[in-house]
């Protein structure tokens, strides 16, 4: 798969790592040549460039800036999977959503003609290299309305070793996302660490 990684930070680039093995990823960036330089030969373009085209557009950039990443797609997300990563955090790292709205939603109003699908924010950048911590597979929580992108977001999932679990339609990212906080919590609130993560228990 043509995938679009739209944001070479922290989560960009390890997303970007484990999914680069399997499938044919582009970065795109608000300076690609300055982000080029920094990541060696990884390829790299302009925002639209790389969005127009792939098959799936993974938004790794904050949540305040998701509304100006889709803007710089110019269209080209029309038809396509996106995949919503944040956790919506305003400038003093606070919760900026409450429990009757979300990031995902949100993030579907500015890019209607997509099909976004919430998943991977409940683990911490540096595990989504593995998908693992220890031995241990980790859960990514899947929420969105169109059951085809679900499904494939949760292939992608489980190609790069991890546990997907559908939790529903779009606006049960309310549950997923407030769970993204409770590990910032735990992992810098608590000083736990970034080497933690969520492993839903199952009896079968
Ligand atoms: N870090 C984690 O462990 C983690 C885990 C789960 C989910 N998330 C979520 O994943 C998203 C990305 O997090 P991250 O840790 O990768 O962030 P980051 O390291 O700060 O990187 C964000 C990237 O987004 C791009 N960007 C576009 N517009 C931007 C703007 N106005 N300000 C800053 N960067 C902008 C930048 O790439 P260019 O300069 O190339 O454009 C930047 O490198 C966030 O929504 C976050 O809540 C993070």
């Amino acid at each position: 798969m043509r995938i679009a990684i739209v944001g070479t930070g922290n989560v960009g680039r390890s997303l970007g790592e484990a999914l680069s093995k399997s499938n044919d990823v582009v970065y795109g960036s608000r300076r690609p040549d300055e982000a080029k330089s920094r990541m060696g030969n990884a390829n790299v373009a302009s925002i639209d460039e790389a969005a127009k085209n792939a098959d799936m557009i993974i938004l790794a950039v904050p949540f305040g800036a998701a509304k100006e990443a889709i803007h710089e797609m110019h269209g080209a997300e029309k038809g396509k999977i996106i995949v919503d990563v944040s956790n919506p955090l305003d400038k003093n790292f606070k919760w900026a959503k409450g429990f009757s709205e979300s990031a995902a939603e949100e993030i579907a109003k500015h890019a209607k003609d997509a099909k976004v699908v919430k998943a991977f924010n409940t683990i911490f950048a540096e595990n989504m290299k593995t998908g693992q911590v220890g031995n241990e597979k980790l859960t990514t929580f899947i929420a969105g309305d169109d059951e085809d992108a679900k499904a494939k977001v949760m292939d992608l999932a489980r190609s790069i070793n991890m546990e997907p679990i559908d939790v529903g339609a779009l606006d049960k990212a309310r549950y997923i996302e407030p769970a993204g906080l409770l590990l910032i919590e735990l992992g810098y609130g608590k000083k736990l660490g970034t080497g933690i993560g969520i492993n839903l228990i199952k009896s079968s």
